[in-house]
């Protein structure tokens, strides 16, 4: 039986914990009560106690229950950890890290999915301090369930009342589902390259182009949900850190190769980045002058190619994936680059200026992915980057998903 732990905020829709109690319970899920003590001036810890079975938590300095059980524990032995009401205090608490009672510091201390089901007045909600904290516990990965809109106990209306508790019962029920469903690639070590490489001429100039980062950084954004240990090494771009996700940032093809291989061994490697195919042979120590040197020469070496040198690597990872850039005949490209570099898939993308896609692949926010196999192929459609991603990371689930089966 999953285990919820209920933390109780001190807000008039506090009276509507036993029901929620109820209705958890009612989803098969086991509940054990935790109240603030601004609760417990809304509803009583001994009905919450008959509702749920179990002993109310109240107070951090209680000392037989730090003895019997402490609020590391008490985090730790929950499956999922909600909080309802959340009021303003406990999300602005919660999103600054402060732990100054049992709540807060329960909060601090979890490793578990935390869900809040917000409930407050509708100008507390919208104040900009409100808003400031429900985007950080969104960012730190916190889901939410409400707030509705409609009639407040002050008097007030709009946004600010707290869902129902057979919403919230349905809600974390199905969250917890999830999660068991939600980590199929748990315990893969990913590679996910991604971005341009920049090859110096001098200390300010440099070689690239024009790929932005922007589906690399999506594909290991969507493998480290599905529990991936993901590591993204990618070249410049303009896009921040993703969450959850081990990033190696650096220049040039040549890092890149020594750092994809530093991280061998692996299950997958995913290969988006356009990585330059030559590098100055000779990068200046001083800014080139134009009128010392006149025009000068730049002599090219060819950078070593880091998915076929994997491909062809004793210590190849059980899936590999690199991607294509074509204008035509992608399908044909796309199987010879698939043997020429020993992969196991290719997705290729249509570059062409008139393939129809937004903003052009490059550097904009949709793909039409192809996806190459030995004997599948299979056109992914024109969708955003962030649904190519998903896309992708569901084949490359079902396809470990089958291995294991069979
Ligand atoms: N690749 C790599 N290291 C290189 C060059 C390419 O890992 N030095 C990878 C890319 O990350 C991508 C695939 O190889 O997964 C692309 O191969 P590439 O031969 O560069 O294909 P295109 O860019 O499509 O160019 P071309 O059609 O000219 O071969």
């Amino acid at each position: 039986m999953k285990r919820v732990l209920l933390i109780i905020g001190g807000g008039i829709a506090a009276y509507k914990a036993p029901d929620l109690v109820r209705n958890l319970r009612a989803q098969g899920l086991a509940v054990r009560c935790l109240l603030t003590s601004a609760a417990e001036q809304f509803v009583s810890p001994l009905s919450l106690a008959s509702v749920s079975g179990d002993k109310v938590y109240e107070n951090l300095f209680d000392l037989t229950d730090e003895a019997e059980m402490g609020h590391i524990q008490l985090s730790r032995d929950a499956d999922l950890i909600l909080v309802a009401p959340a009021t303003a205090d406990l999300m602005a608490k919660a999103a600054q890290g402060i732990a100054n009672d049992l709540a807060s510091t329960t909060l601090l201390a979890t490793d578990k999915p935390v869900m809040l089901a917000p409930a407050m007045n509708v100008r507390m909600w919208e104040h900009a301090a409100t808003q400031r904290n429900l985007g950080q516990l969104k960012t730190d990965g916190l889901h939410f369930v409400g707030p509705e809109k409609g009639d407040m106990a002050c008097g007030e209306f709009g946004f600010g009342r707290m869902s129902e508790p057979t919403e919230i019962a349905a809600r974390a029920a199905s969250l917890l589902d999830d999660d068991a469903d939600s980590a199929p690639l748990k315990g893969k070590k990913v590679l996910v390259t991604a971005g341009p490489t920049h090859e110096p001429i001098d200390p300010v100039r440099y070689i690239a182009n024009r790929s932005s980062g922007k589906q690399g950084y999506a594909i290991a954004e969507a493998l480290a949900a599905m529990g991936a240990e993901v590591h993204l090494v990618s070249g410049p771009t303009a896009l921040g850190d993703v969450q959850g996700v081990h990033m190696h940032r650096l220049e040039t093809a040549e890092q890149m190769y020594d750092a994809c291989h530093a991280l061998l061994p692996l299950d997958i490697g995913v290969m988006t980045a356009a990585v330059a195919d030559w590098r100055p042979e000779l990068c200046a120590d001083q800014k080139l002058k134009k009128t010392e040197t006149g025009l000068p020469e730049l002599t090219l070496r060819e950078n070593r190619d880091i998915l076929a040198s994997l491909g062809g690597s004793k210590q190849k990872p059980s899936l590999l994936i690199g991607f294509a850039a074509e204008t035509h005949n992608v399908e044909a490209f796309a199987r010879d680059k698939l043997a020429r570099k020993n992969c196991d898939w290719i997705v290729a993308n249509n570059v062409a200026l008139d393939s129809g896609i937004k903003g052009g692949v490059m550097g904009g926010d949709e793909n039409a992915a192809t996806l190459v196999r030995q004997n599948k192929t299979e056109a992914f459609g024109q969708m955003s980057k962030v649904e190519t991603a998903k896309t992708l990371a569901q084949r490359i689930a079902a396809h470990f998903s089958a291995a294991e089966k069979s």
